[in-house]
């Protein structure tokens, strides 16, 4: 059984649920079954000027109906092109691609932390969990409530969810280390997750590091083949250079060289 397929999706809906935030519900059976929390897919845009196929998150997946859903942010003409995809329109999709959140045996407490559209890879990560008996903790983080993403289903799905945005309209009023400091201060966890803006996971991983806790990152970089084919999308680790696509995106934070790579992140 191959470990990844070229299907023709048919797109189910697409929606915004923030103002520049959208959500896009494909169907496409093999992969929505193969798919495993962490990874991602790759969806080619259609559209003869942009022929780099988009590397996306999966936010959720569901074998049985054979869908999966994606969010994202429209920040450019290639996603303000999708954000214009209408119902039975057809894209070819390419998945699942990069490795999962690795979870130990054992482990009985886990720590989410999501920022901004990044938090969608964490979502299957948080069902899997629970399936586990897993006690989760997460915290979330936006620059405003309305960007909180999928806060509903984060709230029904954790034992706990702490939150802080930029402008103070949902839980504590800026950085989501606040929180997590005083979190870390007061509780023990076996194991964190990060996923976000690369700040912020450098921020939070450095955190954890200071509490001696195991913590797993999931890194985005611009994508070109999306296979480990053009060395297009490399960051800085312990072992040198290693490609997102096809080493990640998730590695194990103390592998990452943060420093370096903040300075030639492209995001
Ligand atoms: Fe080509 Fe990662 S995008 S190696």
């Amino acid at each position: 059984m191959p470990s990844k397929f070229l299907e023709d999706a048919q797109v189910l809906g697409n929606e915004r649920f923030a103002p520049d935030l959208w959500s896009l519900t494909l169907y496409a059976p093999r992969i929505a079954e193969a798919i495993a929390p962490g990874q991602f897919v790759s969806l080619a845009l259609g559209d003869s000027a942009r022929l780099l196929r988009r590397p996306l998150s999966v936010f959720q997946s569901d074998a049985a109906e054979g869908t999966i859903e994606l969010l994202y942010q429209v920040v450019g003409e290639g996603t303000g092109l999708m954000a214009s995809w209408q119902e039975d329109e057809i894209r070819s999709l390419l998945g699942p691609l990069g490795n999962t959140w690795p979870i130990a045996e054992g482990v009985q407490t886990a720590l989410l932390v999501g920022g901004g559209i990044g938090t969608a890879p964490l979502a299957l990560l948080a069902l899997e969990l629970r399936k586990r008996g897993v006690v989760v903790t997460m915290l979330q983080a936006a620059q405003t409530a309305e960007r909180l993403v999928a806060r509903g289903f984060f709230e029904d799905t954790v034992a706990a969810w702490i939150c802080a945005t930029d402008d103070g309209s949902a839980g504590t009023q800026g950085l989501i280390t606040t929180p997590l400091a005083e979190l870390l201060d007061r509780e023990d966890f076996d194991v964190a997750y990060i996923c976000g803006p690369e700040v912020m996971q450098t921020a939070v991983a450095a955190l954890c590091a200071q509490h001696a806790l195991r913590c797993y990152v999931s890194l985005e970089r611009r994508m070109a083949c999306g296979i480990g084919a053009c060395a297009g999308c490399v960051v800085t680790t312990t072992q040198g250079l290693k490609g997102v696509c096809a080493a990640g995106p998730i590695f194990d934070a103390k592998e990452v060289c943060w420093d370096d790579n903040i300075a030639s992140r492209v995001h």
